[in-house]
């Protein structure tokens, strides 16, 4: 499996620094001693498929998980022998939904600040100038149960950074919304970033999100891949995705090999390989090839292609996509009962 070098770093001193993180789950090696540097300021996410171990790794920078080996500092401070200073530096955005939907939004707030020990007046105008920032003010005193998803994730958000942390970790922050409301939650995270200079560090298994990353890590059976910004990432894909659907897969790709170098693989019934300059080389690609064909696409490589490149899978499965449905599913239910 190939690893890719690590990209050009952002000057500064890191604000997560992570060394050999490793966690077992009696035999199950969740985490493989996993290392990494996050900057301030910068939006950081772990990518990869259920189960790489992205919740695992979370959890332990969130001081709720202990680390079977490794170290980690955040803010400056150790996650094992300074824990107290590690919480009052982050805020943390789970992967399950964790309001309480019998209270107003303001409550949950406020309950939280509570939790914290914020004086009164501190409470209230952070409050107010959160939900403000999420778009919630007109909503403070509604049941949380009447939210949209979307809503829920804003108002965990603005939760999540009542106590001003220097680094916001997002589990899977959009996981089981609609694209619309994701794009709209995404423009929330952007902002905040500009707003207010915080560090954060997500997990997603959504292609498309990782692009809003400034540097990502791909994770898959608990070890780093690959780390480093998307475009630099697309670019170990090595050029532009062609597929192409044939008559005859074997001679088409014994005279691609034979014409342009590559060497394409079968995927579903489809030839793929990578190529530069993709979309000039298709009449070529039309000309050389003999036998029949049905379809030919030419496309810029995503992060999907990448962990192809890196993995030979594809992030996404359809097990998975079920499962996640049925999570969602199950998750409404539980809501509905209430
Ligand atoms: N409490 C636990 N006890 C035992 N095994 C666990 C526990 N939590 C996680 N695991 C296992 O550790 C591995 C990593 O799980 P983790 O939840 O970190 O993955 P993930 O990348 O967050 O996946 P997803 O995308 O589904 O959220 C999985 O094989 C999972 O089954
Ligand atoms: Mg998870």
């Amino acid at each position: 499996m190939a690893v890719a070098s690590e990209g050009v770093r952002p000057a500064g001193a890191p604000i997560i620094e992570v060394e050999g993180l490793t966690r077992h789950y009696g035999k199950l090696e969740a985490v493989k001693g996993i290392s990494f540097e996050v900057y301030p300021g910068e939006i950081f996410g772990f990518l990869g498929p259920n189960g790489a171990g992205k919740s695992t790794t979370i959890n332990m920078l969130c001081t709720l998980l202990r680390p079977t080996a490794g170290r980690a500092r955040i803010a400056g401070y150790d996650l094992v022998t300074q824990r107290n200073k590690v919480r009052e530096s982050i805020g943390l955005i789970f992967q399950d939904p964790s309001l309480d939907d019998r209270l107003t939004a303001d409550e949950n707030l406020r309950f939280h600040a509570t939790v914290y020990g914020l004086p009164a007046a501190v409470s209230k105008q952070r409050r107010e100038e959160l939900l403000k920032m999420v778009d919630l003010y007109d909503r403070r005193d509604q049941l949380v149960r009447t939210f949209s998803g979307g809503m829920k994730r804003r108002l965990e958000i603005a939760r999540g950074l009542l106590h001003y942390p220097r680094v916001l970790f997002l589990d899977e922050p959009t996981i089981g919304l609609d694209p619309q409301t994701r794009l709209h939650l995404w423009s929330y995270i952007l902002n905040l970033r500009q707003q207010k200079q915080i560090t954060m560090f997500l997990t997603t298994h959504y292609m498309d999100e990782a692009e809003y990353c400034d540097r990502i890590a791909i994770i898959d059976h608990g070890k780093i891949v690959a780390l480093d910004t998307p475009s630099r990432l697309k670019d170990m894909v090595g050029g532009d995705v062609i597929r192409l659907r044939t008559s005859d897969n074997a001679v088409a790709a014994q005279q691609i090999k034979e014409h342009f170098g590559v060497e394409p693989r079968e995927n579903k019934g489809e030839l793929v390989f990578e190529i530069a300059g993709g979309e000039e080389l298709v009449p070529r690609i039309v000309e050389k090839v003999t036998a029949r064909i049905a379809s030919i696409s030419v496309r810029r490589p995503t992060l999907d292609d990448v962990f192809i490149k890196l993995t030979g899978r594809e992030i996404r499965d359809e097990e998975a996509d079920a499962r996640e449905l049925m999570r969602g599913f199950m998750r409404s239910r539980r809501w509905g009962r209430r």
